[in-house]
């Protein structure tokens, strides 16, 4: 496991998008694992100047998103969909039949779907790198705690909590969606590599209980110390509870010099 320590949200969106485009210039048909939310738009934004500026290729990039909310047409402007065409897929050369969302308007036959979402994630060869956001609660995806360990695509109910943090993006009197389709753990731990980013005071204790705290189901984040590959990208407010950070700042520059092609 790497944490590499920035400091701010601004820092953390640009070393995601370095990671990113090192693994698309390295691998043009790689097949990325995409996330939603206020702590990947930083992210987005520079990938789309990549782009812009300086011909970062995405045309044959293929995408999966970790989960959708259950209930919302594409259309719908708090939908999954939508926020990844407005922060990316308008703004880059993904291809649309690449691009890979849970379908929000399902009704019924749930399995069956969730079932087909993890062959063609197969089907691509895999998730070459995963990015990930945290929740409140130490989710990823939308793996609530008490989430199977093993758990693949599927629907979850999501909790109080969680439907209370997204009430902040519907409008007042708005249904907030109370389940979603989201990858399920098993599903991220078999990304060959995986990026978690998090910013911002309200992350720093899920991410001090991920990196340093039991594996539980408890909080999912924290399965992610099963993965043999992966960094967590912090700014110093999330970084806040960790009580090893300056090992943490040690190990980085020592896989500087010794495996660069790990950062
Ligand atoms: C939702 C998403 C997660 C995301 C989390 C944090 O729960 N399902 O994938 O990580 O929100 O969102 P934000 O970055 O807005 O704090």
């Amino acid at each position: 496991m790497l944490v590499v320590l920035k400091r701010d949200y601004r820092e953390v969106g640009f070393e995601a998008a370095r990671m990113i485009a090192a693994t698309v210039r390295k691998k043009p048909a790689a097949v990325l694992g995409l996330a939603t939310g206020n702590t990947m738009m930083g992210m987005y934004e520079e990938l789309a100047r990549l782009h812009r500026e300086e011909h970062l290729d995405f045309s044959r990039v293929r995408t999966f998103n970790l989960d959708e909310y259950l209930g919302l047409a594409s259309s719908h402007p708090r939908s999954f969909h939508s926020f990844m065409q407005g922060h990316f897929f308008t703004r880059v050369n993904v291809a649309p039949a690449n691009i890979h969302i849970p379908d929000g308007m399902l009704s019924g036959g749930y399995e069956q779907y969730c079932d087909s979402y993890e062959t063609a994630i197969s089907a691509a060869g895999g998730i070459d790198l995963q990015i990930l956001g945290i929740g409140r609660n130490g989710h990823i995806g939308f793996n609530e705690p008490t989430s199977s360990l093993a758990s693949r695509t599927r629907v979850k109910v999501l909790s109080a909590g969680t439907m209370e943090d997204n009430r902040r993006s519907f409008g007042a009197g708005e249904k907030v969606p109370e389940c979603a389709l989201t990858m399920g753990i098993g599903t991220i731990l078999e990304a060959k590599r995986i990026v978690l980013l998090a910013a911002g005071a309200s992350k720093a204790h899920p991410i001090a209980k991920a990196i340093e705290g039991p594996v539980t189901a408890s909080l999912t984040a924290s399965a992610l110390q099963l993965h043999p590959d992966v960094t967590f990208i912090l700014d110093e407010a999330a970084a806040v509870e960790l009580a090893q950070k300056e090992y943490y700042r040690r190990v980085l520059e020592m896989t500087a010099v010794l495996t660069p092609a790990r950062l």
